[in-house]
């Protein structure tokens, strides 16, 4: 069975006690939430130990926005996914496009770090979409298709088992654009045909596929609808909880 999920995203937004009491916000809304759909919160490193007593005993899953590429040592600013599991992550977020975009993250160090966290029992949303040039040239299905067999046609049909996708194309990220159901869908769609490709059809139906990009209470019932899309990876409207429970509630 696929499951459903509601990711919250909060990038570098708040201080931590602003993100305690986000947390405890959405704890409490998320009580009345349907079973079945899984509600994911990924606030930065330094809240994360402090949302986590937030978060025990309640049904949200905690994530982390990134890890580091290495086990342990000598890299200044870093964080191991040893460290995150040590505090109750259960989820990182890898290859957000802002990643890709601004501090160099490439397809090839992500394998690294999508092995590093599965080894340590994380589960990984990793996530892949063009960019507004890559769309215009109408490459966004290769594009897309690339991004996904470079970094999870490394792993086994088991390890996918503990990975989630998302597509964020990024002209939708934070533009209040948002990509409409039916390309979001088509994109869903080509993203299982290649993860079927590879491990299966059986693999591919099981894999959970969220969409990104100005997600909100307002449109999320219409992209949910797809057959194709499993949830969504939330940026604004992750910051206030009842956005986030709205959009949870869209199924
Ligand atoms: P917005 O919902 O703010 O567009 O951000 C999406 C996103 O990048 C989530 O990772």
């Amino acid at each position: 069975m696929r499951k459903l999920i509601v990711a919250g995203n909060w990038k570098m937004n708040t201080t931590v006690p602003e993100g305690v009491e986000l947390a405890k916000a959405i704890v409490e809304k998320a009580k009345g939430l349907p079973a079945g759909v899984e509600l994911v919160v990924a606030p930065p490193f330094t809240h994360l130990a402090s949302v986590a007593d937030v978060l025990k005993g309640s049904k949200v899953c905690l994530s982390a926005q990134n890890c580091a590429d290495h086990e342990k040592g000598a890299y200044t600013g870093e964080v191991a996914v040893s460290m995150l599991t040590s505090i109750g992550c259960q989820y990182t977020i890898l290859g957000h496009s802002e990643r890709r975009q601004y501090y160099g993250e490439t397809d090839e160090k992500l394998v690294v770090k999508t092995k590093l966290a599965l080894e340590a029992g994380l589960k990984v949303i990793l996530c892949v979409g063009e960019n507004l040039d890559e769309r215009e040239a109408g490459k966004h299905f290769d594009v897309v298709t690339a991004q996904t067999k470079n970094v999870l046609y490394h792993f086994t049909a088991d390890d996918l088992k503990n990975v989630v996708i998302a597509y964020e194309p990024v002209w939708a990220i934070g533009t209040g654009k948002t990509a409409t159901a039916a390309q979001a869908e088509e994109i869903h769609a080509c993203i299982r045909s290649v993860i079927a490709e590879k491990f299966g059809a059986a693999v591919a139906e099981d894999m959970t596929i969220l969409y990104g990009g100005s997600c909100k209470p307002s449109n999320a019932k219409e992209l949910f609808a797809e057959k194709d899309i499993d949830g969504g990876l939330i940026g604004g409207a992750a910051l206030k909880a009842d956005d986030f429970l709205g959009i949870a509630e869209s199924f």
